[in-house]
């Protein structure tokens, strides 16, 4: 079933039900800053343990690394980023609000035209500039065309290390994962000899000083990596590699529960590759906003090997046993943000009934609204009610229940107790939240320990032993 959800929708069930809070807000907030409260970190760590699962432990090709964030600054030269990764800053010459350019002209060509933005930026700032006025493309702030001369704004944020805040001390907050897994290729070649093909993965934070973030956690200047950078050998057909690896990605986005038919991918046009990339693909998402990229998929041939080979004067090569041959491999890189997916995770979940669909399981009528995540998704597996919270014999045995359920580690559910308000109230806590399966706890679980389980996505309430429970949730978690 698929529906479609607004962004105050997302952004208020995310609120009121603490997956999502705004950064630093009892000092009245940081720009788009946010803090993933206790719902939104189970659903983050869910991501991120599936990704990691299926293409690091799952498989014998991909070798995993977590490596220091602040990083020497000569990889940022080596790799291009000082110079290069930057965006065109305009002003507005009336209210001196800062915009990107190339934001400005995409949006101001879909407003004319919809579809897909296909504007060509041109190199020239003055071109850029003629461009927004003869187009009459007003500031988002105030509404008058009056535009200065776009400058390039490098988007790595700087920091200082120990007590004295001189360039020579200053370091990148590293704005992707992508350059440690290059700087740390030689450690794993050396370490473990693997055979081509063979890829690193890394999860972690980056920070680019986004001059127009928003859209809630769409754009953030902080946020979370899933990068793999798949080394090929350079003779090797990089197309068929490519290809694969759009299947693996779009079958595990179908796996966590994104809705594929809002999936589209999008060839960028060869003018608009960054500068490492021979080929990228934009799988990109329909967001309540529009659509916009989820995820991208790169081939950067030997571009950043070599750039590293050449920064740190050190070999990063590959010697292959069978020809004998020395070779700077190619790379494939897939590379995800878990905050993307995770909205795009929450857009494909979204459901609210109508009114009349809605039996009259909450005290007052009001419309249900419920998540259907993908079990391995749900923050919580199950919820256990006791039926009256004043009846001392109800809830111990209901904690004994969510005991039994939650089992213990390496199977452990995370299995939540809930015995406040009524029980129409709660199950409506828990679908809002996505937990697939409520056990209540009742007069005649106290005679025969047998309990009701409510079923998420169609309220169905069936009896079942408390013995046969867990298996009951075990094979639940086998098939959704
Ligand atoms: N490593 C590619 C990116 O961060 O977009």
């Amino acid at each position: 079933m698929q529906q479609n959800v607004s962004m105050e929708q997302l952004i208020s069930l995310c609120k009121r039900r603490g997956f999502i809070f705004p950064g630093s807000e009892i000092y009245g907030g940081l720009a788009n800053a946010w803090d993933f409260g206790p719902l939104g970190v189970a659903l983050k760590n869910n991501i991120k343990r599936s990704w990691w699962q299926t293409f690091v432990e799952e498989r014998d090709d991909i070798y995993g690394l977590d490596a220091a964030l602040l990083m020497n600054r000569k990889v940022w030269q080596a790799s291009g980023h000082e110079s290069t990764f930057s965006d065109p800053l305009v002003e507005c010459k009336n209210c001196h609000a800062r915009v990107r350019a190339d934001i400005l002209l995409a949006e101001a060509e879909l407003n004319k035209k919809g579809g897909v933005a296909t504007l060509i930026l041109p190199a020239d700032p003055e071109t850029q500039k003629e461009l927004l006025m003869n187009e009459k493309i007003k500031c988002p702030s105030c509404d008058i065309v009056d535009w200065s001369s776009p400058k390039q704004f490098n988007l790595m944020l700087k920091t200082f290390l120990g007590p004295a805040e001189e360039e020579a001390n200053m370091v990148y907050f590293r704005p992707e994962t992508a350059q440690a897994i290059f700087v740390d290729f030689k450690q794993i070649v050396d370490t473990y000899a693997p055979k081509l093909p063979f890829g690193i993965a890394q999860i972690g934070k980056a920070f680019r000083n986004e001059i127009t973030p928003g859209n809630f956690i769409f754009r953030t200047r902080e946020f979370e990596q899933m990068e793999i950078e798949y080394f090929i050998k350079d003779s090797e057909k990089w197309n068929e590699h490519f290809e694969i690896w759009l299947k693996e990605m779009n079958g595990w986005m179908a796996s966590i529960g994104i809705d594929m038919q809002k999936v589209h991918n999008l060839d960028v046009p060869k003018e608009e590759l960054a500068h490492y990339s021979k080929r990228t693909v934009d799988v990109e998402f329909e967001f309540p906003f529009g659509r916009k990229e989820l995820f991208g998929l790169a081939y950067r041939g030997d571009f950043d090997l070599q750039s590293h080979q050449k920064g740190s004067g050190q070999k990063l090569e590959y010697f292959d046993e069978e020809t004998k041959e020395r070779m700077v491999p190619h790379v494939i890189e897939p590379s995800m943000g878990v905050e993307r997916m995770m909205l795009a995770i929450l857009a494909s979940a979204f459901r609210e009934d109508p009114l009349e669909a809605t039996p009259s399981e909450a005290s007052e009528q009001e419309k249900r609204i419920w998540l259907d995540l993908p079990m391995r998704m749900a923050p919580y597996k199950a919820a256990v009610f006791p039926l009256l919270s004043n009846k001392p014999e109800l809830v111990e045995k209901a904690q004994e229940v969510r005991k039994v359920l939650q089992g213990s580690w390496p199977g452990f559910f995370p299995v939540v107790f809930d015995k406040s308000g009524n029980i129409g109230k709660r199950y409506r806590r828990q679908d809002e939240i996505g937990t697939p399966y409520c056990f209540t706890v009742d007069f005649q679980t106290l005679e025969d320990d047998t309990i009701t389980v409510r079923d998420r996505d169609t309220m169905k309430q069936e009896r079942i032993a408390i013995a046969h429970a867990r298996a009951f949730l075990e094979e639940k978690m086998k098939a959704r």
